[in-house]
């Protein structure tokens, strides 16, 4: 039988390899692997072998000619208050109109944390032990309620992760939401390669493939139709935001006001970095342009600078929360001259097999992936804005499963801003010096998900709860 016309077009790429064992698959296993290989494309892998693998790779970033990106201060830090209070209404103004939807970005593998299951449904909340998707979906939800507008809400899911994604929202039952106004949806893959480019297989039937980075969700929000969705929909701007980071508010009028008031296409949140080894990309303006350089590319001299006033001349980190318009993200979806996001390079430790087949777990890094950053879009957006935002009430990411950023570190911050919601109106709570609570607390989103929301509940609510330890507020009175 003559071999599908395939495999000789991956053999004239000098890719045979990931047909070495196809005449032992069983006719099912050919098919998936044909599968499989037709989804790759090797023009790209070659292109990317050349630039990033083989290759006199790019120059790198010429870190002299980089400046620190101005950013809009926060009013406590200087920034003009009645400009904030413009920014807030216009942002109010948007969500009452239903011009923007949340956006959330779960299709990562949450390796460092080594949770069995989509990280969406890991518990995170101090008390109810609530899931990271439920926490978002209440939010999502409260939001909707107080601007009279119910949100779209748009999850990214992996090939790996999207069943179980949708099979956990279906149990629960969206958490509330309109099952309707919930968009899962997958994002591509990429091949993984060896050293010299080769694309390695997982097992003798399967490649070795991997979610193509955060940044590949441009284009999967243009090819799963969302995009269109949105359009139909009237929703001009999507509120992105990562799935680790239950602090977020998923929806923040003044940021939605200054990312519309100002034109932008896509605007960031930053927070000052803690210290200059803080593992958090610096937004950079180089050419004009807004970048983002990674924790690992600025040089360590130059994340320790600091300006005359004592602060760190590279201080605005990122924290991967944006507004980007839906078709600026078509723009780059389409790609094209001059737009295309590019790849980045990871050495990972590629589980794969030998020349007999025989799986191989290996110790050092055999190969590299290939990922999109969504912050490379932002040097192609028109008017690029980064607002300052207060890293307690935006960012306490569960990366890791103990230390910095795990669930511990995220609780802690979770109580903190419960205990500071209450203490802002007039409640009595003891804490430590570092503002955590003595007492066990926990604040439903839908009782309030920032501080405004929490302040009116708090308001309305008669007899007011004593603050002892295991105190739930939710929306309806204790
Ligand atoms: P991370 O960079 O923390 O990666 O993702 P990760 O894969 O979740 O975790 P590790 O590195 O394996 O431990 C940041 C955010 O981007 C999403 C993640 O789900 C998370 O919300 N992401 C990352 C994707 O949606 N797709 C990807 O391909 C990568």
């Amino acid at each position: 039988m003559p071999l599908p016309p395939l495999i000789e077009t991956f053999r004239r790429a000098g890719q045979s390899q990931v047909f070495a064992f196809f005449e032992q698959l069983d006719p099912a296993g050919q098919r998936q692997l044909l599968q499989e290989a037709a989804e790759i494309d090797l023009a790209e892998v070659d292109r990317l072998t050349r630039t990033l693998l083989t290759g006199s790779a790019s120059a790198g970033v010429p870190f002299a000619d980089l400046t620190p990106a101005p950013y809009e201060a926060l009013p406590a830090q200087g920034g003009e208050a009645a400009a904030w209070a413009r920014a807030k209404a216009a942002g109010e103004e948007e969500l009452r109109a239903g011009r923007v939807a949340a956006f959330t970005v779960a299709g990562g593998q949450g390796t460092r944390l080594g949770y069995d299951g989509p990280k969406g449904t890991f518990p995170v909340t101090p008390l109810r032990h609530k899931p990271l998707f439920q926490v978002f979906a209440e939010k999502i939800q409260a939001a909707g309620v107080r601007y009279g507008q119910p949100l779209h809400w748009f999850i990214m899911t992996s090939h790996q992760n999207h069943g179980a994604t949708v099979a956990f929202l279906e149990e629960h039952r969206y958490f509330g939401l309109d099952r309707a106004r919930v968009h899962c949806f997958r994002q591509g893959r990429m091949p993984a390669v060896d050293f010299a480019g080769r694309i390695l297989l997982e097992t003798p039937g399967t490649l070795a493939l991997s979610p193509d980075g955060h940044g590949g969700s441009l284009r999967a929000l243009e090819r799963s139709g969302a995009l269109d969705l949105m359009r139909r929909e009237h929703i001009e701007t999507l509120s992105y935001f990562q799935v680790d980071n239950p602090l977020v508010r998923c929806v923040d009028p003044a940021f939605i006001g200054w990312h519309r008031l100002r034109g932008s296409q896509m605007s960031s949140k930053m927070i000052p970095k803690a210290y200059p080894e803080e593992k958090l990309g610096h937004f950079c303006l180089l050419d004009g342009r807004l970048v983002v350089v990674e924790y690992s590319d600025l040089p360590l001299a130059m994340q320790r600078e600091t300006t005359p006033d004592g602060q760190l001349r590279f201080r605005a980190g990122s924290i991967a929360i944006h507004m980007l318009d839906r078709e600026f993200i078509r723009g780059i979806a389409a790609g094209g001259e001059g737009v295309a996001l590019p790849f980045h390079r990871a050495d990972k430790k590629i589980p794969t097999v030998d020349a007999a087949g025989r799986p191989v777990k290996p110790a050092q890094p055999n190969g590299v992936k290939f990922e999109l950053f969504v912050f490379d879009a932002q040097p192609f957006a028109a008017h690029p804005l980064v607002i300052e935002t207060s890293r307690a009430d935006d960012f306490s990411p569960v990366k890791n499963a103990t230390g910095v950023d795990s669930p511990q570190t995220c609780r802690d911050d979770q109580l903190r801003q419960f205990a500071r919601w209450l203490r802002a109106n007039g409640a009595e709570v003891a804490t430590d010096a570092s503002g955590r609570p003595h007492a066990g607390l926990e604040v439903s989103p839908r009782f309030g998900y920032d501080e405004d929301s929490f302040a009116e509940s708090w308001g309305r609510l008669s007899p007011r709860p004593a603050i002892t330890d295991g105190l739930y507020l939710d929306c309806n009175p204790p």
